[in-house]
């Protein structure tokens, strides 16, 4: 026998298999790996205060868009994945109604959810599926027919003047027991459905909290808040004050707001966890801010939802949720970039789950990866015709979209380069900021200046700064003296803090590879356009509006 028909012979190919199990550690236990195995879901990863979400064995960044509330249906959805397409968006946000999912009690209604995932795969995305549940921005309006026309058993709240205010209860038991099982339902679905796993990560309920009452004075929450303080949540607090107090001797004038923090959170965390031990997902809940900057008191923001002053409780209270995400949708970037720094925090990732897409917010989705975001996604991101967000935009077209776009045509080859990296704190990013025309970020060795709006030559020092800021960019070390390097209307130039002088050994432009893609992610691995040399790099690296990420070796001399 030759040795190519050896290598046709079964035996020869038996004993090769064989021999790749025993050889190569790891590759053996992923073949033997039931779909449903829990390491192979998609699963966050903390190391370092820093945060990964891994999907398919990597870590994963979400270039993420959000449709419109009313955009879920069936019929909607031939305007929806143009926009998908034409961002090159990795992962559609989308709701799920419990209205739709359930219209007769314990009856579920899975032909939407199983479009969503059929058309997703169609169209090599992932999703994240917002189950509009119990709370949607702080009121009950999705919760189905059935439920609604029983107002005395899925009671709402009711104000300090005794009025009923338009926010469900956390402390009806019916309401804790029907979106218990039916977020169960829709994840034991998901676990049935989904082994391919489209669904990376789901969000329960949506901006939860209450809008005109700080909090529930019903009587059964009066009876409640009269009672001691839980005891876990004493803990959590860290306080010296002596069990058995009540929630006004613990925590004065935060009382009635830490009260309704606590009573949503473990409600949604009752939800959360019985969802989990159907199909294990990670879960999040998405905040409806307050003031980062100048908070006012708990009446006039949504009350009773993660905000920054009430993580801690939501931690205590529903351990089942793995992040706490900010809409974030302040105009001011000083506003955008403490948001940022109040959610990116050891015990939870950062990710950006509704934000503005608007040409000038574009930007700040590199001021969330210098933060070490999972993901950003902006909020209304579709062809439905109504347009909310961006504000800006009458009507969304692809010009509006632009700016987003180019984020994610510039990230996408690098896209697992870029979670990996950032998840190993090899990561730098930048927003222009107004006034600021020069950047700089320390990257060890080098550091690196990043100047908005200069002439393509001459020193990046007198650049003035773009008209509107627009500016961004991203570095991250790959080795010792390689980086990968991408931006927009900026100039990218690197000095060694050793002294010398910065050469570009080689800057190395890639694409995403021509293709189709799989399951979110890029086109296979991105493929070598062509080498920068001349004037693409005597200056500096010039990044205009062309998406291009660069590979860049450097010496000095
Ligand atoms: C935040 C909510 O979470 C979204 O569902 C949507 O209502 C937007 N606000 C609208 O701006």
């Amino acid at each position: 026998m030759n040795m190519r028909q050896e290598r046709k012979n079964p035996l020869f190919r038996l004993f090769v298999v064989a021999a790749l199990l025993v050889l190569v550690p790891g590759l053996g236990a992923g073949a033997a790996k039931a779909p449903g195995d829990i390491s192979s879901l998609p699963h966050l990863v903390s190391k370092d205060g820093r945060h990964a979400l891994i999907l398919d064995g990597a870590p994963f960044l979400i270039l993420g868009a959000q449709c419109h509330n009313s955009s879920a249906w069936p019929a909607m959805l031939p305007k929806v994945w143009p926009a998908i397409e034409y961002l090159h968006a990795n992962t559609l946000e989308i709701p799920v109604y419990w209205e739709q999912f359930e219209p007769e009690p314990g009856k579920f209604d899975t032909s939407v959810v199983d479009t969503l995932l059929q058309q997703a795969r169609e169209h090599n995305v992932r999703l994240v599926l917002l189950w509009f549940g119990t709370w949607k921005n702080g009121s009950s309006h999705y919760m189905p027919l059935w439920m609604k026309s029983q107002p005395d058993k899925y009671p709402r709240i009711i104000g300090r003047n005794g009025r009923r205010v338009d926010s469900p209860s956390p402390h009806a038991p019916a309401t804790l027991a029907a979106d218990t099982r039916a977020f169960s339902a829709l994840m034991r679905h998901l676990k049935a459905k989904d082994r391919q796993h489209t669904v990376i990560l789901v969000q329960v309920e949506n901006a939860p909290g209450s809008w005109g009452s700080v909090r529930d004075f019903s009587p059964e929450a009066q009876k409640l808040f009269m009672a001691p303080v839980p005891a876990e949540l004493l803990k959590a607090f860290g306080t010296n004050a002596a069990t058995g107090g009540n929630w006004t001797e613990v925590f004065g004038a935060n009382a009635d707001e830490y009260f309704h923090a606590w009573s949503i959170a473990r409600f949604i965390g009752q939800v959360a966890a019985a969802g989990k031990a159907e199909y294990p997902l990670p879960l999040y809940v998405n905040a409806a801010l307050r003031d980062p900057l100048t908070p006012g008191p708990g009446n006039t923001y949504e009350s009773g939802g993660p905000t920054d002053n009430v993580l801690w409780i939501w931690k205590a209270a529903a351990p089942a949720i793995d992040l706490l995400a900010p809409d974030i949708y302040q105009n001011d970037s000083a506003r955008y970039r403490k948001v940022l720094e109040l959610y990116s925090r050891p015990d939870t990732a950062l990710f950006v789950p509704e934000t503005r897409g608007s040409p000038e917010q574009a930007r700040l989705c590199f001021a969330a990866l210098g933060r070490g975001a999972i993901g950003w996604a902006p909020f209304g991101l579709d062809y439905t015709a109504y347009a909310n967000e961006p504000l800006e935009a009458p009507r969304l077209t692809e010009q509006s979209l632009a700016q987003v776009a180019l984020n994610y045509r510039m990230l996408e080859p690098i896209m697992h380069e870029v979670a990996r990296l950032s998840f190993e704190g090899k990561l730098q990013a930048v927003a222009e900021e107004p006034g600021e025309a020069t950047q700089t970020m320390d990257l060890g060795d080098w550091k690196v200046v990043v100047s908005y709006g200069g002439s393509r030559r001459g020193g990046g020092g007198t650049a003035p700064g773009n008209a509107t800021p627009t500016g961004r960019a991203l570095v991250a070390r790959i080795g010792a003296d390689q980086f990968w390097v991408t931006g927009v209307f900026c100039r990218i130039d690197f000095r060694p803090a050793s002294g010398g002088q910065r050469e570009f050994l080689r800057v190395e432009e890639v694409a995403a590879s021509e293709g189709k893609r799989t399951g979110g992610g890029p086109r296979g691995a991105f493929r070598f356009v062509r080498i920068w040399n001349g004037d693409e790099t005597d200056w500096g690296l010039n990044f205009s509006s062309a998406p291009q990420a660069l590979r860049v070796r450097l010496g000095t001399y």
